[in-house]
């Protein structure tokens, strides 16, 4: 099956996690835009988002939903977003898009993460893709180094992009992430960074692998 179908069908079935009157996070990416689509058909039962970037943003206001700020909603119901890779133990690396510090705030203020995966996403252990480090741009030489020093990865820094936040991105290549809620805490205490692309110490609670019939882990 294409990869775009798998993300659109599990896109579709993360829309049975909706109730309504609800306010519903909704993360970033090719997978979640499905998902943006697929509530704006429904857009009349829900209260309205909170949106992890600018992007998701325009897209939900494209289709009429009232997109809320956190400060005001409070805590969420209900988190959907995609992930680059995936665990067995429903730990995740997100970032590839470069929203993971909203994602990262979104997912804790949630009492239910949905996360939207294609099959390929699944790994054993996570590392293979590259993994993202949001960093405030004065640090960015400063947390290259230490990362390269903690944990033996090679941070290359995403060149030209800037988050919603104004930081930049280190990718951090060639890990294998044995213990991802050691490193996620660990790279967390480097001052200048701002979040790690690692969602260990909070994982997901579902996860929906695109597939005909979609698979609920
Ligand atoms: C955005 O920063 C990421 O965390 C996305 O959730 C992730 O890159 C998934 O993207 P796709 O749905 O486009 O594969």
């Amino acid at each position: 099956m294409p990869q775009n179908e798998a993300k659109r069908l599990a896109a579709e079935k993360a829309i049975e996690y909706v109730e309504d009157g609800m306010i519903v996070g909704v993360g970033t990416g090719s997978t979640v835009a499905f998902f943006i689509d697929a509530l704006g058909r429904i857009k009349h039962r829900i209260a309205g988002a909170v949106s992890s970037s600018e992007q998701s943003t325009a897209r939900l206001r494209g289709h009429g939903i009232e997109v809320m700020e956190l400060n005001d909603t409070g805590e969420l119901a209900l988190y959907v977003d995609g992930a680059d890779e995936c665990d067995p133990h429903k730990r995740l690396i997100k970032g590839g898009g470069a929203a993971l510090t909203r994602e990262k705030i979104i997912a804790e203020a949630s009492e239910k993460f949905v996360c939207l995966i294609d099959p390929s996403k699944q790994v054993p252990i996570l590392g293979r893709f590259p993994l993202p480090v949001e960093v405030i741009p004065m640090a960015r030489s400063l947390v290259a180094r230490r990362i390269l020093a903690l944990t033996g990865g090679q941070p290359v820094w995403r060149d030209g992009v800037v988050t919603d936040n104004g930081n930049v991105v280190l990718d951090v290549h060639n890990l294998s992430i044995i213990d991802p809620v050691a490193m996620e805490k660990e790279l967390n205490q480097i001052p200048g960074v701002v979040s790690v692309g690692l969602f260990a110490r909070r994982p997901a609670d579902v996860v929906i692998v695109g597939g005909e019939p979609p698979q609920v882990l």
